[in-house]
């Protein structure tokens, strides 16, 4: 297949962004924004180098396997160019391929592939825990950010993330219809995944974004927390914590007025959790 016909895949192209119409001046001073943003540009481009193991597991089905290379990585991918594009745009003074070159030879060093659930079914559930976390967050941030242009590439991105969740979503059911995992086993899974995505990435990605921004002194924990603290602050706002749970609960093989009982006291936990 072309270049040409895999990139018609994607929902939107990176070239249909006017970077042009950027105002740096409504942005540039906002270092929140963009630590986030880095740091986000600094996971999401590594798609191609993680998705072979994954493409793999799904070996024999050409259905997955196709989706994954022609749209899912690709799609990713795209997301760090984006954002990788907005950055360079308002911050040109940031070296973004030095910093992620210190990053990647610090993340590829004890994370060379990534650990899959065995049963596919359950992977395919760890991979909707991975979409709702990023479908919420670039939902958060669509709902903090003002500039324009920022906003319809943030919105372009949490509509393929959503998109990706949808997918493995399918996927799940008619491999779980084989497999037939019940609710601990998939309940399970989801902690598991969601112990996993604990910020190792995110850690790692922000401690190379400021180093590279504050070449004067040496990272310290203490800036990690400080921008941990204000992530959490911000999500009490703009995070969208009832997508969240129902997203997590979806898959859940269970008796359905069950799953509406329980979506109300999750929901509470949530909020709890981002207020401690
Ligand atoms: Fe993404
Ligand atoms: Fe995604």
């Amino acid at each position: 297949m072309s270049e040409m016909e895999n990139s018609s895949r994607l929902r939107w192209r990176i070239e249909d962004i006017d970077f042009d119409l950027v105002d740096p001046e409504a942005v540039h001073d906002n270092e929140f924004l963009f630590h986030m943003l880095a740091s986000a540009s600094f996971v999401e481009i590594l798609a191609d180098k993680y998705s072979a193991n994954l493409i793999a597991h799904f070996g024999g089905n050409a259905e997955v396997t196709t989706w994954l290379k022609e749209s899912w990585q690709e799609e990713e991918v795209q997301h760090g160019r984006a954002l990788k594009a907005y950055v360079n745009k308002v911050w040109p003074e940031f070296d973004w391929d030095a910093a992620h070159a210190a990053f990647w030879q610090e993340y590829s060093s004890f994370c060379l592939v990534e650990q899959l659930e065995p049963q596919r079914a359950l992977e395919l559930m760890g991979r909707c825990v991975v979409e709702t976390g990023t479908t919420t967050m670039y939902r958060a941030i669509y709902n903090y950010v003002r500039e324009p242009v920022l906003r319809q590439m943030i919105g372009n991105i949490a509509a393929d993330e959503s998109a990706h969740y949808a997918h493995f979503r399918r996927y799940f059911s008619i491999y779980n219809a084989v497999e037939k995992h019940g609710f601990g086993a998939v309940a399970a899974a989801i902690w598991r995944r969601m112990r996993d995505i604990g910020g190792q990435d995110a850690y790692l990605a922000f401690k190379h974004v400021y180093a590279a921004r504050h070449p004067e002194r040496p990272f310290q924990e203490a800036d990690w927390q400080r921008y941990h603290k204000a992530v959490k602050v911000q999500s009490r706002r703009d995070y969208p914590h009832a997508v969240a749970v129902k997203m997590l609960l979806r898959p859940i093989p269970m008796f359905e007025p069950f799953r509406r009982l329980l979506e109300w006291p999750l929901l509470g936990v949530a909020k709890l959790v981002s207020l401690s």
